[in-house]
């Protein structure tokens, strides 16, 4: 079948796009789909069936990166298998890796027909229309125009099937230059949208019953788009405006970094309702040496004042935090410091990484890099104490009341599955009619990987029920 011209199809065409990153990450894959519905592209949940694979690569470590080339290798034999019922399959390869490597990956995967960057999706139907045309398209400068100002919005039918929680990306890219970390050069400087675009957009969802509105950047709080009124705005004045749109009752951002978390913003916790009371601020390491090493640009005292005074303003908040362990130059001494760090803190869950010396950066050509069994075994001493901090957080939940944003069924007959303020799952028996509503639950029991509770009320008649999608892990780990 021909792929024809990119102005409009009356034939269906089958996409399937996978995800292998961070929000941001997820976020460019819904919005690649959005940009391939008007040129008639459904989504299947069958890669095998496809007429084109995105696969929305993640560069962050090198387990991350090399998934890519084994899922190439599988897509190679449905491609054949499709070729050989007559059917051409495209191939994709999107995201972080996409960028740094460009034409390498053709070169290593000759089967891939397109490869383009996190800042040249919007051009995707141009694109898939070269490749139709033979020939392989590779696209990874970066854009001078806003991809965002090209890309198709979301249909109703699309935002109601993602379900009441909804991310809108309102900053891109990164100045900082951690010394382990590849985002500045995969996405590029530092960009901000203007407030009345992610107004608009978070509008649009909130009109079709999206109830949660995560914001999100890989520098969310270092956010300054332009206002309407020409001026700069920040985080905090973009999360006033924001609450104020009709429908958003919850509101998250992530991920933040400590150096621009500013006294504003910590008071926004103080003063919006709707700002949920959990943040993911990642810290990395407790010791002072490796954050230097790592030209993180704070210190461990700087990163505990910091939630003192977010507790200060939100005494509920609970914390989520990033860890690389095995960092070079890393000692025994140092690592102590990290788990001193998250006793001292005591989050409600972190991610906790193996440094992975990435290819570019000053991190991989430091000396005393540090070996992969002491990486290993420092790793697991780590997520021990974060289990036991997490375990020792959800127990405080015993006993409490608090508003559950209802997902999607849940495991058990007549069950529904939420999400906590803390985006923990809670399990409820509860009406399907609540799907996509709010609603107070008392939590009763506590396992390992989810809560239990009860109604706090009886629920009154839902408005408005949503359709979710099965799974939609609420903290993301970035190229798990
Ligand atoms: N902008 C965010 C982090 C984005 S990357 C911040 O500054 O906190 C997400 C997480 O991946 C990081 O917090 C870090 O813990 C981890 N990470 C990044 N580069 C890594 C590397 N080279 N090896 C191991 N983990 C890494
Ligand atoms: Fe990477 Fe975050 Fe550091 Fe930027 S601030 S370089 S995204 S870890
Ligand atoms: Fe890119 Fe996100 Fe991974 S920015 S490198 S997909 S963590």
């Amino acid at each position: 079948m021909a792929f024809g011209s990119t102005t409009g199809m009356n034939e269906s065409r089958k996409l399937y796009v996978k995800s292998f990153g961070c929000q941001m990450n997820v976020y460019d894959s819904r919005r690649m789909a959005d940009t391939l519905a008007p040129e008639g592209f459904v989504e299947t949940a069958e890669a095998g069936d496809a007429d084109l694979v995105i696969l929305n690569t993640c560069h962050i470590r090198e387990k991350a990166a090399e998934k890519v080339y084994s899922e190439l290798g599988r897509l190679r034999r449905m491609k054949e298998a499709a070729a050989a019922q007559g059917r051409r399959m495209l191939v994709a390869v999107a995201g972080c890796v996409a960028q740094a490597e460009g034409q390498e990956i053709i070169r290593r995967a000759p089967s891939v027909d397109l490869v383009f960057g996190p800042q040249n999706y919007h051009r995707l139907p141009e694109l898939v229309a070269r490749a139709e045309r033979g020939g392989q398209a590779v696209d990874t400068e970066f854009a001078l125009e806003d991809k965002f100002d090209h890309l198709a919005p979301p249909s109703r039918a699309a935002i109601r099937a993602r379900g009441a929680s909804a991310f809108v990306t309102v900053q891109e890219g990164c100045d900082k230059f951690c010394t382990f970390c590849v985002v500045p050069y995969t996405r590029g400087a530092e960009v901000s949208r203007p407030v009345e675009k992610v107004v608009a957009e978070v509008t649009h969802l909130a009109t079709a019953g999206v109830r949660e509105i995560t914001l999100i950047g890989q520098n969310v709080n270092a956010y300054h788009g332009e206002g309407s009124d020409g001026r700069i705005w920040s985080l905090r004045r973009l999360l006033d405006r924001i609450a104020q749109i009709d429908g958003v009752e919850r509101l998250r951002y992530t991920t933040s970094h400590p150096r621009d978390m500013d006294n504003d913003l910590i008071t926004a916790h103080r003063d919006l309702p709707q700002l949920m009371p959990q943040l993911h601020l990642p810290v990395q390491s407790g010791a002072d040496r490796i954050l230097r090493a790592m030209n993180r640009r704070h210190s461990r005292a700087d990163y505990l004042d910091i939630v003192r005074r977010l507790r200060d303003a939100r005494p509920d908040l609970a914390l989520t935090s990033d860890f690389i362990v095995g960092f070079p130059g890393e000692t025994e001494r140092d690592f102590a410091d990290t788990l001193a760090l998250v006793e001292e803190v005591g989050f409600s869950g972190a991610f906790s990484f193996k440094y992975s010396p990435r290819p570019g950066t000053p991190g991989a050509e430091m000396d005393d890099q540090i070996s992969e069994q002491e990486k290993s075994e420092r790793l697991q001493r780590l997520q021990w104490t974060i289990d036991r901090n997490q375990a020792a957080f959800n127990h405080s939940c015993r006993g409490r009341t608090f508003d559950v944003l209802f997902e999607k069924p849940g495991r058990h007959e007549g069950q529904l599955v939420g999400r906590s303020p803390y985006l923990q799952p809670v399990q409820v028996q509860a009406p399907a009619s609540l799907i996509g509503e709010i609603a107070a639950v008392t939590i009763t029991e506590v396992a390992s990987n989810s809560l239990f509770g009860v109604l706090a009320h009886q629920p009154r008649a839902a408005s408005r029920a949503m359709q979710v999608p099965a799974s939609e892990p609420g903290l993301l780990r970035a190229g798990a």
